[in-house]
């Protein structure tokens, strides 16, 4: 089923994207999942989460001249970015897909799109490197930076929001839910009582500081809570689970969807969404179990380590 190189692919030396070069952030199964999408010369694909444009860079040179790739994302900036990489090399432009690129989020798929119009969409979810490394844009517990944690900088709610301002028992639920914390309450007091928490390095000094008598655990004591927040603030899972309602009525019958999480809260929903599928008629499962980064790929990139990619077949309506 998987080419084992360019020629396999019939692919000529591609036309490099204009901007194409080391931009910061390693694409995760890249092969795994162009293998899995099975790009066909002249269809449409749809990237869920287009990010800095590797995992579409690799789509859009196996797509030709009549092949089209819709990307969408929710960061303006992300977006910038992977048009430098996704647009054709002077002289190329023959040779090149059409490239839309939309600035949604992929809740939106449904209406931003027809039905029956992709042959493949991929979802590689979560951060990128580029926003993750950014202390300016506040994920990482790790830098001094503002309480923001929006990927849509258009995004009514803030960190600060939930931080500063979220009721105690209702901060405590947030941290339970969305990073599988068992220490929450005694988290959620611990900022209440440290408002106002100003930075990400303030708080992750207040959650360190309210777990310092607890058994150490193998990660940093803020990991899981910042997860918590970055999942709330953009309503991560909502937004998953409207992309998987949406995606069957979005695939031609033969299309593809193929899905790379990196935490059990999200592979769980895809897990099921596929199943309900499978149950339904719908999707063929392609991966009886998920499909994983090899020890290679984790040295290189350790990002890859909690990738888990699944993927499905729509076979009927
Ligand atoms: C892991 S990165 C994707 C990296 C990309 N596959 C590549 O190879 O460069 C995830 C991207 O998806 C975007 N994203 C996350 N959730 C989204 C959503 N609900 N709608 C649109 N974009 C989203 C993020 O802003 C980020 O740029």
């Amino acid at each position: 089923m998987a080419a084992e190189s360019d020629e396999d692919l019939g692919l000529k030396k591609p036309p490099q994207g204009g901007g194409h070069g080391r931009v910061g952030h390693v694409s995760v199964l890249s092969k795994e999942a162009i293998d899995f999408l099975a790009v066909k010369r002249g269809g449409t694909y749809i990237d869920a989460t287009l990010g800095l444009g590797g995992h579409s860079y690799e789509i859009a040179r196996r797509l030709g001249p009549q092949g089209r790739l819709i990307g969408f994302d929710k960061d303006p900036h992300a977006l910038q970015l992977a048009q430098r990489r996704l647009s054709p090399a002077p002289g190329a432009e023959r040779e090149w897909p059409q490239v839309i690129l939309v600035h949604a989020s992929f809740a939106e798929l449904e209406e931003r799109t027809s039905s029956a119009l992709a042959d493949g969409i991929l979802a590689d979810l979560g951060l990128s490197s580029l926003q993750l490394d950014d202390p300016n844009r506040g994920f990482s517990f790790q830098a001094e930076g503002p309480l923001d944690m929006r990927m849509d900088p258009h995004n009514e709610r803030t960190a600060d929001q939930v931080v500063n301002r979220m009721r105690e028992e209702e901060l405590a639920n947030v941290i339970y839910e969305f990073g599988d914390e068992r220490r929450s309450r005694r988290i959620a007091r611990a900022i209440v009582r440290a408002r106002p928490v100003r930075t990400t390095a303030h708080l992750a000094q207040v959650i360190s500081a309210a777990l310092r008598s607890m058994k150490h655990t193998a990660i940093h004591p803020a990991t899981r809570t910042f997860q918590a927040i970055r999942i709330f603030v953009n309503r991560e899972l909502e937004d998953l689970e409207e992309l998987l309602a949406a995606a069957p009525g979005v695939l031609k019958t033969g299309g593809r969807l193929v899905v790379i999480s990196f935490h059990s809260l999200e592979d769980r929903r895809v897990k099921d969404a596929m199943r309900e599928g499978a149950a339904k008629g719908v999707f063929q499962i392609l991966t009886k179990k998920p499909v994983t980064a090899g020890d290679e790929e984790v040295d290189r990139n350790p990002r890859a380590r909690s990738a888990k990619l699944r993927a499905a077949e729509k076979i009927g309506q």
